[in-house]
């Protein structure tokens, strides 16, 4: 049905290169599991690996990708050119993750 995790973006053009993200067959959408599935690749990312920074790109005009991203504590960064598209990019850092983590099992 599709696929959702960490992947590399070599040719990223800021500091930090591994993104989150999905791409799901239409007919499973609107059951939550991007967002499921993107939380458990941060857990993993951030507790497993020990990231300090993940970041997630989408087309800006995608809306249901960026708010997966919203849902997830991703902050938004900017919008910009990249690849001769309007690309939106998100960014969440450990700390905030931990923080969100701690504050979800009060
Ligand atoms: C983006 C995608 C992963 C969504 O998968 P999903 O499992 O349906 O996502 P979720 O159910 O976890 O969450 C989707 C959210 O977006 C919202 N949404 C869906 N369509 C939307 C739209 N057109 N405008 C605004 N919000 C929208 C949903 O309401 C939901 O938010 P909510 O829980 O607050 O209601 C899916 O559309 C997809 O795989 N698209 C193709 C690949 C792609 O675009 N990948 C990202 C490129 S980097």
């Amino acid at each position: 049905m599709g696929q959702v995790g960490l992947n590399e973006l070599p040719r990223w053009p800021g500091p930090d290169k591994i993104e989150v993200g999905w791409d799901l067959h239409p007919s499973v959408w609107g059951r939550g599991l991007a967002t499921e599935g993107a939380r458990a690749a941060l857990g993993y990312g951030f507790e497993a690996v020990g990231l300090e920074r993940i970041i997630s790109t989408a087309r800006a005009d995608n809306a249901a990708s960026r708010r997966v991203m919203e849902k997830c504590g991703l902050a938004f960064q900017e919008e910009f050119t990249h690849k001769g598209a309007l690309v939106a990019w998100y960014a969440i850092d450990r700390a905030d993750w931990q923080a969100s983590q701690a504050a979800a099992s009060q």
